[in-house]
């Protein structure tokens, strides 16, 4: 089940965070198609490896002294605990919103694993544009039921002319043929990009600062919208936390009803907590009453140091949708906060969050609801 072998090496690779009973694989048919590709071609390092899930791209190809760039967190420290188990060097991991370092800057392979989203992969293809040369080897992956349209529009827009393969086992290479004039032509940098928000009341706005990947960067979503207008804490919270942050949004608003409280805001994606701060600041709320933390949920957070949580909780772990996250959230959450603190959360209905709060807290109460989504509240007992 964890094992992948290929024509590289045999490794046991696992999906992180790990849990019980785990029935999913860290890797899946497009690595594969990729992997043995790329064999037969006898490429050639260093390689630059955009967006690998679990690992399985870099633990594989680690003689070839992979850089990997990525925008999550968990992906970073599945690439370092899989290398790790199977006793490999780590590869070089550089978060997306980083800028790239000379060192790095010579690539013969740059292999793409095709993103989640079309602005992850805008956001990657601008980045390694100037990497690209006349004999780099590009060559992106996906599966099939993944790979939109307009992703391929994108890439010919901003690098070079695409071929696709036969698709084997519901995956498919895309082969790109690096175009010097396109290339070298001036593209603006959409990213990031600005939205500005009317709080409930309608006396304070906020400046969103949206980098690429980040949740709700176009229009506010409809959810945090809602929640929007049931923030406000009855008892005076000292410690914060806005957990999933994403751009900031849920902090920024609950900083409106507390602003004497510290806030701690936390994602594992490094575009959402580089929002997150820029956004925190472009609103003009007080630096020092805010911590900005890329991190996996609240691991490694001192119990009962929190006494208000809010938290939107996501519903997918890159491709695959489920609520293993929101349920590692609300758990962590309950460790963290105090005798007496709050967890407040936002869910689609349909979810049943509220089963869960009930088993973990003992209790749970609805705040609010409309047709969509519900707003629970749990405390600390
Ligand atoms: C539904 S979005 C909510 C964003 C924002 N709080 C809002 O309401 O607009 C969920 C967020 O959880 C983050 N997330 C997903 N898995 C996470 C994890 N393991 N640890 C921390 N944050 C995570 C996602 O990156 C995303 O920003």
């Amino acid at each position: 089940m964890n094992h992948l072998t290929t024509v590289w090496h045999s490794l046991e690779l696992n999906r992180y965070p790990k849990q019980k009973n785990e029935t999913l694989r860290a890797w899946d048919a497009a690595d594969e198609y990729l992997l043995s590709y790329l064999h037969e071609q006898n490429i050639q390092g260093p390689c630059l490896i955009i967006n690998d899930g679990f690992g399985a791209l870099s633990t594989s190809l680690h003689q070839l002294s992979p850089t990997v760039i990525t925008d999550s967190f968990l992906s970073q420290q599945s690439i370092i605990a899989n290398s790790q188990t199977n006793q490999l060097d780590c590869p070089t991991i550089l978060p997306l919103i980083k800028p790239l370092e000379k060192p790095c800057g010579y690539f013969k392979t740059i292999i793409i694993k095709i993103p989640k989203t079309l602005a992850l992969l805008e956001a990657a293809l601008l980045k390694i544009r100037p990497l690209i040369n006349s004999d780099t080897l590009i060559i992106a992956a996906g599966m099939v039921k993944y790979i939109q349209t307009s992703m391929i529009e994108s890439i010919q827009q901003l690098v070079g002319p695409t071929r696709p393969s036969l698709a084997k086992k519901k995956a498919r290479l895309i082969h790109i043929t690096p175009d010097h004039s396109l290339l070298t032509a001036k593209v603006k940098n959409p990213y990031p990009k600005e939205l500005c928000v009317e709080l409930p009341g309608g006396n304070r706005k906020l400046n969103l600062i949206n980098f690429a990947n980040v949740f709700g960067q176009h229009k506010l979503d409809i959810g945090s919208r809602f929640f929007l207008e049931n923030l406000a804490c009855d008892h005076e919270p000292q410690q914060i936390i806005d957990l999933g942050c994403g751009n900031g949004l849920l902090a920024m608003a609950t900083y409106q009803h507390h602003p004497d409280s510290q806030f701690t805001l936390v994602d594992e994606s490094f575009s959402a907590v580089a929002s997150a701060k820029a956004g925190w600041l472009s609103s003009e709320l007080p630096e020092n009453q805010a911590r900005f933390v890329v991190n996996d949920c609240l691991t490694g957070f001192a119990s009962n140091s929190a006494d208000y949580i809010v938290c939107n909780p996501p519903f997918h772990q890159q491709h695959t949708v489920g609520d293993h996250i929101a349920w590692r959230m609300f758990s962590q959450a309950k460790q963290v906060l105090q005798q007496g603190g709050e967890l407040r959360i936002i869910g689609n209905r349909h979810l049943g969050y509220h089963i869960k709060l009930k088993r973990l807290f003992g209790n749970v109460q609805m705040l609010a609801s409309n047709s969509k989504f519900v707003i629970l509240q749990a405390v600390k007992k």
